[in-house]
């Protein structure tokens, strides 16, 4: 069954937005740095945030409380690679009382997987069922080439530890013309193979990277169709509360999800807002506007300030994004890199 994200939740302190979209779906960047830098998403020699701009774990739990508190049901950390943020499962294991009293429907995270055969049992007894890992070729030279800094092999065990542990796991895939579509179809007989389902992705323009996106951009309605030749596919309602829209496979038993920010805006369900580890609340990955809830964090123990400022910017969370990528346009839609906001 899926986990229906949207709606559902017009109780008195639910978060309504101008265009009658409760949030329910938080995500929380916990650091912009990686151990990857893929070459869609970062620059090689990418400035990170200084270390003392940060919200400290126990500020960052307050605040996903009072998301929690107003409504919140479903959380998954991001990054960068949330990872590496150091000390970053006292963060996982405090969320997982949410879990325990019901308040939260689910934790999860989004991983490139590299640190995953170390943390893997951890997050499965705080709590967490099913995680998402980026990964977009098996094939270890090209891995390489589009991480940069990667290896397989750690992901790999990273995946087997997931599974050992119970984790249920989606593969997340860039699609890359000339990079990986070929590859997809392989890509998707091995995750269905292992009981993983796929989503396929749409690279979006967002932050200054070494290489051109227009090279890069595969509409997927393109590989949609190229899929087609080989494999059958049967539209499924399954919601995973993401903006994914899954199909299921005849061949393989298994589900692909399709993420279509450019060629199909999903923006009118959209259900989520996404906070960064210096505690700014983006309403919308594509739009730069954005709130400080640093500042209203720390200016009261109590937590009547922070709640006014969430208030306040839900109230203004944009319709949608408005993404273009073609060679007329070759300035990103928005300035900063996705490792900022996580996705
Ligand atoms: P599920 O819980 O499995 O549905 O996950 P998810 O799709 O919500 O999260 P994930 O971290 O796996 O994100 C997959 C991709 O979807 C990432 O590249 C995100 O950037 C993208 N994505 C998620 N939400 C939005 C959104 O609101 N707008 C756009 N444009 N892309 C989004
Ligand atoms: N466009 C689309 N997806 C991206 N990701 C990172 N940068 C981009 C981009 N420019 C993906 C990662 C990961 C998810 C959080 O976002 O591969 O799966
Ligand atoms: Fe790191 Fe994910 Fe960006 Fe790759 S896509 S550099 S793994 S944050």
């Amino acid at each position: 069954m899926g986990i229906e994200g949207n709606g559902m939740n017009f109780g008195d302190t639910s978060m309504i937005d101008p265009f009658g979209r409760a949030i329910s779906y938080l995500r929380v960047s916990v650091t912009d740095r990686c151990d990857f830098r893929c070459t869609y998403c970062m620059a090689e020699d990418m400035t990170f945030l200084p270390k003392r701009d940060l919200l400290s774990l126990e500020e960052l739990d307050r605040l996903c409380t009072v998301f929690i508190e107003k409504g919140v049901k479903k959380l998954r950390l991001t990054g960068g690679e949330p990872l590496v943020r150091k000390n970053i499962m006292h963060l996982v294991r405090d969320l997982s009382r949410h879990i325990e009293s019901g308040a939260l429907e689910e934790l999860t995270l989004t991983t490139n997987g590299s640190q995953l055969q170390r943390f893997a049992a951890e997050l499965a007894e705080c709590g967490v069922r099913r995680i998402n890992v980026s990964l977009d070729t098996l094939d270890p030279a090209k891995f390489k080439q589009i991480t940069r800094w990667g290896d397989i092999s750690k992901v790999m065990a990273g995946i087997d530890a997931a599974q050992a542990a119970g984790l249920k796991i989606k593969i997340n895939a860039v699609a890359l013309k000339g990079f990986n579509d070929y590859e997809i179809p392989g890509m998707l007989r091995w995750a269905h193979g292992r009981g993983m389902d796929m989503t396929v992705i749409e690279t979006m323009p967002m932050g200054e990277i070494d290489e051109d996106r227009t090279d890069q951009y595969l509409p997927l309605s393109l590989l949609r169709a190229q899929l087609e030749r080989e494999f059958t596919f049967a539209d499924i309602p399954y919601k995973t509360g993401g903006p994914a829209r899954y199909v299921e496979v005849a061949e393989t038993g298994g589900r692909l999800g399709f993420i279509t920010p450019m060629t199909h805006n999903f923006c009118e369900s959209c259900n989520r807002v996404r906070l960064t580890c210096t505690g700014t609340l983006y309403m919308c990955l594509g739009q730069d506007d954005a709130a400080d809830l640093r500042a209203a964090l720390r200016a009261s123990e109590g937590n009547e300030l922070l709640s006014n400022a969430i208030d306040e910017a839900i109230g203004r969370k944009p319709k949608g994004h408005d993404f273009v990528i073609d060679r007329r346009t070759n300035r990103p839609s928005v300035s900063r890199h996705m490792s900022v906001t996580g996705g």
